[in-house]
């Protein structure tokens, strides 16, 4: 049978794909609880993780552009916890961020979600609390809307790209708040998995046209990733259709951020096409596509890009609201002193309070929002990376686009990746009230001071 989209979404074969579809989403409910899986290598045992429903990744929510996902969030953990909608642009109080728009759901406790997705695309959701901890146990899961009128293709799917660290014995390693972590580059494991397991096969034929989601759910590393065997465009990030598709090859995904592609399947029937990742000089393979059979004798013609979705356009910049977000810190920094708790503290001050980074001089998040916008109205935030390593900078509630120093606007996105000692300039309409956060998606890089807010009234 072939797995068109529409008939996944009717057959019971989905149960088989997505082992973890169907049940929560018919009771409307999504509990974080402990579970045992088999994310190691062959051969290992299984790992206690912490997943929705009990598994890694967590249900995929499938929805279409326009409605409303309600869930009743149950946490069986035994940590105070939230679910935040990643790259959605939802109304503030339920973006799940624990010390700005709500509080922790204590273990026991529960907490009603419901809001409308107005944007079709590739989507995910993860706890907004500890999340240096959550993620790394294993809760994530994704949340697809759906276009009205998608592209066909024969096979769409999804890949949720997670990095372990796992001792010898397949145990998630206990080293959470590592500061070695914390002052570099976060929480690197050394194992990898695609939707909660080793990197699999997957059967298509020659010709087949495939919709591959790649979402990073990594606490901190950067993949860089390409295809092998399969041919097409990029037609979305970070969940947003792209104006302008680009060819799929070599592809940079930060934490956090989504990449749709469209490729047909060119390698020939008995080869094997690959999605891979490239790692100082070694290549991993996340994916085998292994071709059984011919679907049809060529490829189809281009594919048409993606429908745009309702996210304003930018206003004049010239007059735009424009504020600075000086990054600083970190190990190999030239900082020597920051804010913290109403306090100047020196670096070893910090660190002994494992603390290392900080925005505009203050570690953490500040009392007061790195601006206050009226709603509707056009911001800059020139991001300035005076550190030794890369960001992935994620902003609540909105997508922005970066402005090149020509004055070019880039795609719509929600998390950026600023380079070392880059200065890179973001715009956005912030036709959205409320608390936002704006913070490094590096989850080590939040806990140990990037964080900020900003206001839209
Ligand atoms: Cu993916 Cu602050 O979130
Ligand atoms: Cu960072």
């Amino acid at each position: 049978m072939t797995i068109t989209r529409r008939n996944f979404l009717a057959s019971t074969a989905a149960a088989t794909l997505m082992p973890n579809i169907s049940i929560a989403q018919a009771r409307r409910v999504l509990r974080a609880r402990t579970g045992l899986q088999h994310i190691a290598p062959e051969g290992f045992p299984e790992t206690d993780i912490w997943g929705y429903e009990g598994g890694v990744p967590g249900p995929v929510i499938r929805v279409p552009q326009g409605r409303k996902v309600s869930r009743k969030f149950f946490n069986d953990l035994p940590q105070g916890s939230s679910i935040h909608w990643h790259g959605i642009r939802i109304e503030n109080a339920m973006d799940g961020v624990v010390g700005l728009t709500q509080e922790a759901v204590a273990p026991g406790d529960s907490f009603d979600y419901d809001f409308t997705v107005p944007d079709a695309g590739t989507y995910w959701y993860h706890p907004h609390n500890k999340t240096w901890e959550q993620m790394a146990r294993g809760l994530y899961g994704a949340l697809i809307v759906e276009e009205s009128n998608p592209p066909e293709v024969d096979q769409d799917e999804i890949f949720l790209i997670d990095d372990w660290r796992l001792t010898q014995e397949a145990e998630i390693d206990e080293s959470f708040g590592q500061l070695m972590d914390w002052s570099h580059g976060g929480r690197i494991g050394n194992w990898i998995t695609v939707n909660g397991s080793a990197p699999g096969d997957h059967a298509v034929r020659q010709h087949e046209r495939l919709r591959l989601r790649l979402v990073n759910v990594a606490n901190s590393r950067i993949f860089n990733l390409e295809v092998e065997g399969l041919q097409g465009w990029v037609v979305a990030l970070d969940g947003q259709p792209l104006d302008e598709p680009f060819t799929a090859n070599q592809l940079t995904l930060a934490p956090a951020q989504r990449a749709d592609l469209i490729v047909d399947v060119t390698a020939a029937a008995g080869e094997k096409g690959a999605l891979v990742m490239h790692d100082r000089g070694n290549t991993f393979r996340l994916a085998s596509f292994h071709v059984d059979g011919v679907a049809r004798p060529s490829r189809l013609k281009e594919s048409q890009s993606l429908p745009q979705n309702p996210v304003p356009a930018l206003g004049d910049l010239q007059t735009a609201r424009r504020v600075d977000l000086l990054m600083e810190g970190g190990a190999m920094g030239r900082m020597r002193e920051a804010m913290m708790a109403g306090k100047m503290q020196s670096m070893s001050q910090l660190s002994s309070k494992g603390q290392f980074w900080a925005f505009n001089g203050a570690v953490g998040l500040p009392d007061v929002p790195l601006l206050e916008a009226e709603k509707g109205e056009t911001i800059i935030i020139r991001i300035i990376n005076d550190t030794a390593f890369p960001h992935a900078m994620h902003l609540h509630g909105f997508h922005f686009r970066k402005i090149e120093p020509n004055g070019e606007q880039g795609p719509l996105r929600d998390t950026l990746l600023v380079e070392r000692d880059e200065r890179a300039e973001i715009a956005f309409v912030a036709d959205n009230p409320g608390d936002w956060l704006l913070h490094c998606h590096m989850l080590e890089h939040t806990a140990a001071g990037m964080q900020t807010w900003i206001k839209v009234i």
